[in-house]
């Protein structure tokens, strides 16, 4: 595929063929990926790849532990609640999916069911923990190293015909994780990214989200 067709090609995919996803598969993606650059090269970011009955642990354990109540416990800082433009448009891409699932805004148990697919991730054959390491950890270097890397192996999964989504919902437990993955002490839990075979039939995996034009998010200095 030429870059083009993958950049403008990749999607978020939330539904997924149950097949398998070969361990050398994911290397080479990984490989990739890795490619990514880094504050002054550091490349902190690590990859659990989790399959078979430990993923089954996690989808389990995350959700028991949201449908009990549970608070979130993430292992880095979220922020505060989205407000204004940013708000808007998490509210846009959410109305363009539950169109596409045919989840009406006042069916709560349709809702929940898809909030929980999430916190299964999606029901995804392979589910990747980005970790970094701790010795890292209090550069706001290290979450920008992070997300290169994650938009390299998004990407480079794409252009091996493989579905991903980069996903909070799958570390919002990270103990859970961290125990069913036997996450070592020395990293922190990054974000989580489903991955497999797009389930083509799947009627969220066409949603074609948006994005604000250039002319918004540019300032060109000096040019005439
Ligand atoms: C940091 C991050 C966290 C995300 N968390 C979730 C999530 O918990 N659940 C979900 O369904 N999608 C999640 N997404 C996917 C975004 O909703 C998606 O990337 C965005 O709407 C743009 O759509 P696209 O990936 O199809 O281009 C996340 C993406 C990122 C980068």
């Amino acid at each position: 595929m030429q870059f083009d067709e993958v950049v403008l090609g990749r999607r978020s995919i939330r539904g997924y063929k149950p097949d398998a996803v070969p361990q050398a598969l994911i290397a080479e993606i990984l490989g990739l990926a890795m490619r990514a650059p880094s504050s002054m090269n550091t490349q902190p970011w690590n990859f659990y790849v989790i399959t078979g009955e430990p993923l089954d642990r996690i989808r389990r354990g995350n959700t028991e532990r949201m449908l009990a109540g549970v608070p979130q416990s993430r292992e880095f800082r979220t922020g505060e609640a989205f407000a204004g433009a940013h708000r808007d448009r998490q509210i846009g891409v959410a109305k363009q999916l539950f169109s596409a699932m045919g989840i009406a805004r006042e069916d709560a148990a349709a809702r929940q069911d898809w909030v929980l697919r999430g916190f299964r991730q999606f029901d995804a054959p392979v589910c990747i923990i980005i970790t970094y390491d701790r010795a890292v950890d209090g550069s706001d270097d290290t979450p920008f190293d992070c997300g290169a890397v994650a938009t390299a192996l998004v990407t480079a999964a794409w252009s091996r015909g493989l579905g991903t989504v980069i996903n909070s919902q799958g570390i919002m437990q990270s103990p859970v994780v961290r125990e069913h993955a036997g996450i070592a002490d020395d990293q922190v839990i990054m974000k989580s990214i489903a991955l497999g075979w797009p389930d083509d039939t799947f009627p969220a995996n066409a949603v074609v989200s948006t994005r604000k034009s250039v002319e918004e998010a540019a300032v060109f200095v000096g040019f005439d």
